[in-house]
């Protein structure tokens, strides 16, 4: 089975934010994890490019729609190339090929007598796009997340019948593998057991979308269009498209990763669509928590923003991967804290692990002729113990999506690794000829341990895990967590490279 991992396909209103960032940081985790386990995967992410948020930002700039997306769209792909995003693919909803997908996708849809001409009324948010339920008053409804007056909307839309699927939807949703995490799934269930109503998919006052076939002057509703993104990225040219046979090229998507903002369209409405086409529905959706700054959801429209690109550049990628997969549970809130940045590199990673590598590999050169040593046997240690059950902590939590807890695991080794050189000592050893057996001995199992925390990290910090692996004489390419998280595989007599740093600490900039 292909494991087909989408992050959601982003806006192309702004350039990237840390949100959106974060995002994408931890579904390249999770495709790097399940391709070092062995599976095959199609990671894709990609932009959303339609609609009336964008057609009016493109407005405000005097620029072509068309052209505000491309420029927006370049800025994307270049953030994900400069943060060495594994993806395998890269969807643009304005593509020829997305164009077709949509257009046999709704005709699949209509064919199941799922559209209907209706009146569409009430308020609306273009900044969400979407209709928004509120209190009956005089005045203008302002929305919670854009904080901006709501408009009102009276029009002729085409509905999709959502209601005909209640059972189904209340099924899907109520499988206790569906939607992760569990509070998330309930707040979903209670939306549905509340009863679904049919939504509309058409907008006659948005020119910027993709035409609806047969109904003139009706473009798609951008969600309607923009899900299909996630089918579109598996074709790779206009002439192959079929969706009737989408499941050969790996459909359906064995995990969708969404903010907790647009669950409900994956969990509900696209599942509801895919039905109504005839198409599998995804495995499973996984809703991840905002990234708040001092409490508050950062966002291109409250303009707390922070540029990824930048914060990279002043500390590294390995560095932010650590410092957002390590410190935000997955699922929850997370408040981004400078100081608590640089506090966790310095002492997760510069003090603990990076330490722990300098420590034993200067040692292992300085007194076994620059390479690591040899031993007889390798008898049970507090680390070969300690090893086995970091390891399978890190392969089920990977699994559960709890990159904290990996990163905490992997820590957590480090750190005892450290205790027991300290506590071992081998410097005082040395010095007694008859301690050169266990001196050997304390320095493998230190080095040992630092080339299974090398390969253990290789999904949260891949440049990072390299640089350790490399450091013990390791390729990293050549590792995965198959074959290679067994304790004692670490090659004996085995020359180590000239010492390189890999690791330093960082001062907090503005
Ligand atoms: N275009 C739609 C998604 C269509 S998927 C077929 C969209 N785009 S978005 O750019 O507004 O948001 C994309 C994702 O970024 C959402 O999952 C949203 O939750 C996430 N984030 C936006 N701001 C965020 C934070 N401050 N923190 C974490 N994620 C956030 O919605």
């Amino acid at each position: 089975m292909t494991f087909v991992l989408t992050t959601p396909l982003y806006y192309v209103n702004d350039k990237p934010h840390l949100g959106s960032t974060y995002t994408t940081l931890a579904c390249d985790a999770i495709a790097r994890y399940r391709r070092l386990v062995g599976e095959q995967v199609i990671f894709v992410t990609g932009v959303d490019e339609h609609g009336q948020k964008i057609q009016r930002t493109a407005e405000s700039q005097s620029k072509s729609p068309q052209d505000h997306c491309n420029i927006v769209t370049k800025q994307y792909r270049e953030l994900w190339d400069y943060c060495d995003i594994s993806n395998d693919k890269f969807v643009r909803t304005t593509s020829s090929i997305h164009n077709l997908v949509v257009n046999q996708f709704f005709n699949r849809v209509e064919a199941s007598e799922d559209i209907y001409i209706g009146h569409q009324k009430g308020w609306y948010c273009v900044g969400c796009e979407e209709f928004k339920e509120a209190a009956n008053s005089e005045s203008t409804p302002t929305c919670d997340t854009h904080l901006k007056p709501l408009e009102w909307r009276d029009e002729e839309n085409l509905f999709f019948r959502l209601s005909k699927y209640q059972t189904a939807i209340e099924k899907l949703v109520d499988k206790d593998d569906f939607i992760f995490p569990i509070n998330r799934r309930n707040e979903v269930r209670n939306f549905v057991n509340n009863g679904l109503r049919d939504f509309s998919i058409s907008r006659i006052n948005v020119s910027w979308g993709i035409s609806v076939p047969r109904y003139n002057g009706h473009t798609f509703y951008v969600w309607f269009d923009a899900l299909l993104g996630y089918i579109s990225s598996l074709y790779s040219s206009d002439n192959d498209i079929d969706l009737a046979d989408i499941n050969k090229k790996g459909w359906p998507a064995s995990l969708h990763i969404v903010g907790k903002d647009i669950l409900r369209f994956h969990a509900v409405y696209w599942p509801a669509m895919l039905m109504s086409a005839g198409l599998d529905v995804p495995r499973q959706i996984f809703a991840h928590g905002f990234l708040t700054r001092e409490g508050n959801k950062m966002g291109k429209s409250t303009g707390n923003v922070i540029d990824p690109k930048r914060l990279i550049s002043n500390y590294g990628i390995d560095q932010v991967r650590w410092y957002l997969l390590r410190d935000f549970q997955f699922g929850q809130d997370g408040d981004f804290q400078q100081r608590r940045f640089v506090d966790l590199i310095n002492n997760d990673l510069a003090n603990s692990i990076g330490n722990l590598l300098n420590r034993s590999s200067s040692m292992s050169r300085k007194w076994f002729s620059n390479s690591t040593p040899e031993v007889q046997a390798i008898p049970e240690s507090v680390l070969s113990v300690k090893s086995i059950d970091v390891i399978n902590k890190c392969k089920i939590n990977m699994n559960l999506l709890h990159f904290s807890t990996v990163a905490e695991s992997i820590l957590s080794l480090s750190k005892e690794a450290n205790t027991y050189l300290n506590g071992k000592a081998p410097w005082k050893l040395i010095k007694d000829s008859k301690n050169q057996d266990e001196v050997r001995i304390v320095i493998y199992n230190v080095l040992e341990t630092t080339r299974i925390i090398g390969i253990l990290l290789m999904p949260i910090l891949p440049n990072l895990s390299s640089k350790i692996l490399s450091q013990l004489s390791i390729k990293s390419s050549q590792c995965n967590w198959k074959d290679h998280l067994t304790w004692g595989l670490l090659k004996q007599g085995e020359l180590l490279p000239e010492s390189q740093p890999v690791i330093s600490k960082i001062e907090l900039t503005d």
